[in-house]
């Protein structure tokens, strides 16, 4: 018996990257995975592989979210686990020089659309007396990081978002944390290390950021979250979980 058998699982941003590797893990562990992206080809693509569903989704859309969460319910009967996954580093610049389109879009997507898919999701599993939440933040939102004033912002505001609705939930059997990689090799950072004016210094930095050696895999990140999705920490929510070779220790 796989970790989540019979566990309906939506992971927000699962087209690439991280939501992609969770998707994998929990499908492997018995999960139906529901990828909810813009990128419909790629998330096609994996729901089909994986035999899960793929929903088109923007997530700095209430409308749309809600739609997503309806569509999902609707098909499977259930939301078990919501990953709130999807998420831009954006541009790179000290705060005066920070544009604010920039500003609007990446806390656009990477807290109010965390905040959306809480907001639409909790009903369901209120009536169904339970359920998982996981929000990927970053260990930006526990250090703070320098010219990414939107993104250390965005990632602050969800971890302290996750630890006041498991508050709010804990009496409906419905868990919420966080979790907090450091720098792990996908898409995303790939677009922040060529943002950087020194793209190969920034590489070989990044590369010996953490105390553990070497960049943070996809894999570690998507089994820190099976662990927290799973029954394995039934007793645990309100926690911001760092998966960061000891990072933020120092
Ligand atoms: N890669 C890292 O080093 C790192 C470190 C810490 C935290 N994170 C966080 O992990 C999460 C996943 O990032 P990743 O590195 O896998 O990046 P990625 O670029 O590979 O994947 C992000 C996914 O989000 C989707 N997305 C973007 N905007 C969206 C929107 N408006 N609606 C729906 N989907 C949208 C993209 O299409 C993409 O599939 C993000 O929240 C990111 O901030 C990443």
């Amino acid at each position: 018996m796989g970790k989540l058998e019979g566990k309906i699982a939506i992971i927000t941003g699962a087209a690439s990257g991280l939501g992609q590797g969770m998707a994998e893990l929990f499908s492997a562990e018995g999960a139906k995975v529901v990828i909810a992206d813009l990128q419909d080809e790629a998330g096609q693509e994996l729901a089909g592989r994986l035999g899960g569903s793929y929903l088109h989704c923007d997530v700095t859309d209430p409308s749309s979210v809600e739609a997503m969460v309806q569509s999902a319910a609707d098909r499977h009967g259930q939301i078990d686990i919501l990953v709130n996954n999807a998420g831009i580093d954006g541009e790179r610049a000290n705060t005066a020089e920070s544009s604010i389109e920039n500003w609007q879009r990446v806390v656009s997507i990477n807290m109010d659309g965390v905040y959306y898919g809480m907001k639409y999701v909790l009903p369901f599993m209120v009536s169904q007396k339970g359920g998982v939440i996981l929000n990927i933040a970053s260990t930006v939102g526990l250090n703070a990081l320098g010219a990414l004033p939107a993104y250390s912002a965005s990632k602050a505001g969800v971890i302290h978002l996750s630890k006041s609705v498991a508050i709010e939930y804990a009496m409906h059997d419905i868990r919420v944390n966080a979790i907090c990689p450091s720098v792990v090799e996908t898409p995303l950072l790939k677009h922040f290390i060529e943002n950087t004016p020194d793209p190969e210094g920034a590489r070989s930095g990044l590369a010996s950021l953490n105390p553990l050696p070497g960049m943070v895999t996809v894999d570690a990140v998507a089994k820190a979250a099976l662990f927290l999705v799973s029954d394995d920490s039934s007793f645990i929510t309100a926690v911001a979980l760092p998966v960061d070779g000891g990072y933020t220790a120092r």
